[in-house]
């Protein structure tokens, strides 16, 4: 297919021709991340910077082995360790960065829209890695690849999301990516943490934590958010893994052969019990795993990669 877009700002820009596509140029990267020698010249010669205002493991790392895999010179940028902390604005950052010609920001943010503001304003292309409670494109890209390798599909599954939903971009890239590919969305939390007019997006809110697991296929637990003001939120962090955690006795609620996802980082005891963590129906590691691949797609496809030609 002809993909028209120069930026990856969320869920909300693809429709489900597209996130196929995307899922697929994944599948096609994944098996140079297995091989001894892990690395493609697709990319030479272009330059990636990672902008990471907000703390990061697992999307930042794997944005920097996706484009270094590809065999793009990528660059990071911590914005406790920028001239950010001097006053600089962002927009002044971005620009000051894309006098050096860099060919794709990737940026994580903790002001809600700040990818699109700057897609807005730069010439290179933007990639969100995260921007407030707004959106988390590859996070959701990643899910739904698991979801399809450990389930087949994805559309008619029953995807069960449990947890601070108020605050989780990750719910709300899922939700529309999950619903543009077919799946039947559930989300359950403290009624504090579920923000009003979810049903809008297309879920179904569940009133109680069993009525969500019940046959799902899928269930994604998600952390609260401490830093977002997760906490003043609930009575206590017991009461809220006792009525919203997941354990051994309330997964079999779910189908015997249901997935179990988290996005991490994981408040071990709080959303979910290290037995269900560690358990047999856990895929984490595997969503981190397809992170690589996903963004390996993303980077490839933002950079035109599908259209480049060889000379
Ligand atoms: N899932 C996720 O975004 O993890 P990081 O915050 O470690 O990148």
């Amino acid at each position: 297919m002809n993909f028209q877009h120069r930026h990856v700002l969320g869920i909300k820009q693809f429709n489900a021709e597209e996130l196929n596509f995307i899922l697929d140029t994944a599948e096609s990267f994944k098996e140079i991340n297995t091989r001894s020698i892990k690395k493609v010249p697709t990319l030479r010669g272009k330059t990636i910077i990672n902008l990471f205002f907000e703390a990061s493991t697992r999307t930042r790392t794997s944005f920097e082995i996706a484009g270094k895999r590809l065999s793009a010179d990528t660059v990071n940028i911590s914005g406790s360790a920028s001239s950010v902390v001097k006053g600089e604005t962002l927009e002044d950052t971005a620009r000051n960065i894309e006098a050096m010609h860099p060919d794709i920001i990737v940026m994580r943010h903790s002001a809600s829209g700040s990818s699109d503001y700057l897609a807005a304003r730069l010439n290179c292309s933007v990639v969100n890695a995260g921007d407030g409670t707004h959106e988390h494109p590859s996070q959701a890209l990643l899910d739904a690849f698991t979801i399809r390798q450990h389930r087949g599909k994805i559309a008619g599954l029953k995807v069960a999301i449990i947890g601070d939903i108020a605050h989780s971009r990750v719910v709300r890239s899922n939700i529309n990516c999950l619903k543009k590919l077919g799946a039947e969305v559930v989300v359950a939390g403290p009624k504090t943490m579920l923000p009003p007019g979810l049903e809008m997006l297309g879920c179904r809110v569940a009133p109680s934590l069993s009525d969500a697991l019940e046959d799902a296929d899928v269930v994604m637990m998600l952390r609260i958010q401490l830093e977002r003001q997760g906490k003043s939120l609930i009575p206590s962090l017991r009461e809220y893994s006792r009525f919203f955690g997941l354990n051994e006795n309330n997964l079999k609620l779910a189908k015997p052969d249901a997935i179990v996802m988290h996005p991490g980082p994981m408040n071990r005891g709080v959303e979910i019990s290290t037995a269900v963590a560690d358990g047999p129906q856990n895929v984490i590691l595997d969503q981190v795993e397809n992170g690589v691949a996903i963004r390996m797609a993303l980077l490839y496809l933002a950079a035109g990669g599908d259209k480049m030609v060889e000379g």
